[in-house]
């Protein structure tokens, strides 16, 4: 068995900050923006949370599937910027769509957290576990960055994405997923509920990243891990109809296509609009995709993902 979309959705706050609203908090400017990551603009939360996107999503997700929701039997989050340690968002989700039959739990990989959970997903269906699962990216950047910082505050934004995947038989579903302990350094965010922490610098408890290091590890390792996933299906390049990469960086994106020597037209991006999402950039995209009608039955769709531990992921499954 192996876990079939059946649904997606996805919910991004109305509140939107382009380039100009930043240009008057920091030292920058859109066309400086524009040039080094593609974005455009972000959409903030303001009363929302992330679980409250999450659920969101979710619903989306449910009513265009066609479901009941009775018949969820897991729910995964994957975020790393829930405004609760517990109950896990998974569990707020369960209560917003009725899910009642399911189990939920949150899964933190930052920005590689929607495509692990997504194999985990198709882990617990592929044994029998479950035969339908909700998968969710959901992130509030917005409440994890320092605002007088323009290495970083630029690049994020908030938003939720959904898919629902339901057991049936079919080819199966191809993965691979790796970390880097040593590497945890180049992008961090301490948690500003251990001990002491308000004793210290305030700054300390925003993201810290080394932003060309994270560049240079995603540029080598998204088409690594592409190609390992290919290798295992037997399959190539010309095969897969898009690649859906975590939308970080539309030169991050660029630079992994042209070392794969495939075209951008199967590498959609949407960081204009949302800029990084963490967790919820894939699953936003897939749904952006999925209601634009451009999945058709029996495709080869390619996850990356790649993002703070340092992790990286990716998933190669048929539509
Ligand atoms: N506006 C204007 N100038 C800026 C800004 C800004 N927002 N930020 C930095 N600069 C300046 C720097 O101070 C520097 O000036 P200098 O030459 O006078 O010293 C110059 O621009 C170049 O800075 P770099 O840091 O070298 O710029 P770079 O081309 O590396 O782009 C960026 C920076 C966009 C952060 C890039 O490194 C990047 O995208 N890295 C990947 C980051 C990422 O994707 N992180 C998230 C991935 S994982 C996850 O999603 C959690």
């Amino acid at each position: 068995m192996v876990g079939k979309i059946c649904g997606t959705g996805s919910y991004v706050p109305p509140h939107v900050m382009d380039n100009d609203d930043l240009a008057k908090i920091v030292d920058t400017n859109d066309e400086w923006i524009r040039e080094r990551t593609g974005i455009g603009k972000r959409h903030i939360i303001e009363e929302e949370t992330t679980s409250y996107m999450a659920g969101q999503a979710a619903l989306r997700a449910v009513e265009q599937s066609g479901i009941d929701p009775e018949e969820i039997d897991m729910i995964l989050v994957a975020t790393s910027s829930s405004e609760t340690i517990f109950p896990c968002a998974a569990c707020e989700v369960q209560r917003t769509i009725g899910a009642t039959h399911a189990v939920g739990y949150d899964l933190n990989a930052a920005c590689t957290g929607f495509v692990l959970a997504f194999n985990t997903a198709q882990a617990y269906i592929s044994a029998g576990f479950c035969r339908t699962v909700m998968v969710i990216g959901a992130d509030s950047m917005s409440t994890l960055i320092d605002w007088t910082d323009r290495g970083t505050c630029i690049l994020f934004g908030d938003g939720a994405g959904a898919v629902i995947l339901r057991a049936q038989d079919g080819n199966p579903v191809c993965m691979a997923a790796h970390s880097d302990g040593k590497k945890g350094p180049a992008l961090t965010q301490l948690s500003r509920h251990r001990k002491g922490w308000e004793n210290e610098q305030n700054k300390e408890s925003y993201i810290h990243m080394d932003g060309q290091g994270v560049f240079k590890f995603a540029v080598r390792k998204v088409p690594e891990i592409i190609e390992e996933v290919l290798e295992k299906a037997e399959l190539k390049l010309d095969d897969i109809d898009y690649f859906v990469l975590h939308q970080a960086n539309r030169r991050i994106i660029e630079a992994a296509a042209k070392r794969l020597k495939v075209s951008m037209d199967r590498f959609p991006v949407n960081l204009e609009e949302y800029a990084n999402t963490s967790a919820a950039t894939v699953p936003i995209l897939l749904d952006e995709l999925n209601r634009d009608g451009r999945f058709r039955e029996g495709q080869k769709i390619m996850l990356a993902g790649f993002g703070a531990g340092l992790t990286w992921a990716a998933c190669l499954f048929e539509w």
